[in-house]
């Protein structure tokens, strides 16, 4: 992927989004009685509010671009009530030499971009190796549906229209499912509607990742030691059903 175009329209892409994710993944933040990690903090979409709330928020990203995003909005922000510490690093192959999370994050389906069963796996167990004993892992992923994965139709998906700055936006998705890999090779499309509502091009963004099956994430929870202790379908609290469009994890360490 190419952080740095990524790093340029990433909180476009996200203004189109509900806000419930951000939301749900903030209330966790505020209900955790301690330190926060998130891993993929990315431009600090929920570490920067979180922090703006007085939480202990440690973010981390391989991304020096998107990092530097963060920091800037961060200092916008102003002076935080609680505090964000910034670190560039690799959620496979994290280690802060802390153990004290109470809540360990991973939002946006960044578990996905991971693009190995190994990988995913390293990164839930470098989520777990820095919680604290009976603190909770959090992270969603899309639930790869069959309507979904095996949609042949290579049709872009539209994300919806924005305005930013006085210009208009028109942004789309194109999936490009493997059904053995589970790889998805997607594409991501900024295109600027100008007069009588020509569009032109102006971003085309790759994203590769793995999607995973319920099972699968079990399996990897599992040999991480990380107790399941809720599956939602949708971050309002829905519980996860076949059909759910999200799967969002809450999983606890267990207390030794
Ligand atoms: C979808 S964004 C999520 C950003 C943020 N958590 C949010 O919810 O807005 C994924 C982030 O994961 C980061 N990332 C991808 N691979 C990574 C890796 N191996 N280690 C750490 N961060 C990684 C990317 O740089 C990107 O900022």
């Amino acid at each position: 992927m190419n952080y740095e175009d990524w790093a340029r329209w990433y909180d476009l892409f996200y203004s189109t989004e509900s806000g419930d994710e951000v939301e749900f993944y903030l209330n966790a933040a505020l209900a955790a009685d301690g330190p926060v990690l998130e891993i993929g903090v990315g431009t600090g979409r929920i570490a920067i509010p979180a922090a703006e709330r007085g939480v202990e928020v440690v973010g981390i990203d391989a991304s020096r671009e998107m990092l530097a995003v963060a920091e800037q909005k961060a200092a916008d922000a102003g002076p935080l009530d609680g505090s964000l510490t910034l670190v560039h690093a690799d959620m496979r192959t994290l280690d802060l030499r802390r153990h004290d999370f109470a809540l360990v994050s991973i939002p946006a389906r960044t578990l996905l971009l991971a693009l190995t069963e190994e990988d995913q796996l390293s990164t839930l167990c470098s989520a777990a190796r820095h919680l604290a004993p009976g603190g909770r892992l959090v992270f969603n992923i899309f639930n790869p549906t069959p309507d979904l994965v095996f949609d042949e139709s290579e049709l872009p998906v539209e994300i919806g229209e924005v305005e930013r700055q006085g210009r208009r936006f028109r942004l789309s998705a194109q999936n490009r499912f493997d059904t053995d890999s589970q790889i998805n090779s997607a594409e991501q499309v900024v295109e600027e509607i100008g007069e009588a509502d020509a569009s032109t091009e102006v971003a085309r963004l790759a994203v590769t990742l793995r999607y995973l099956f319920p099972h699968q994430v079990f399996a990897m929870l599992e040999e991480t030691n990380l107790q399941v202790d809720q599956v939602l379908g949708w971050f309002d609290g829905t519980p996860f059903e076949e059909e759910s469009e999200e799967m969002v994890f809450i999983a606890s360490s267990v207390v030794p």
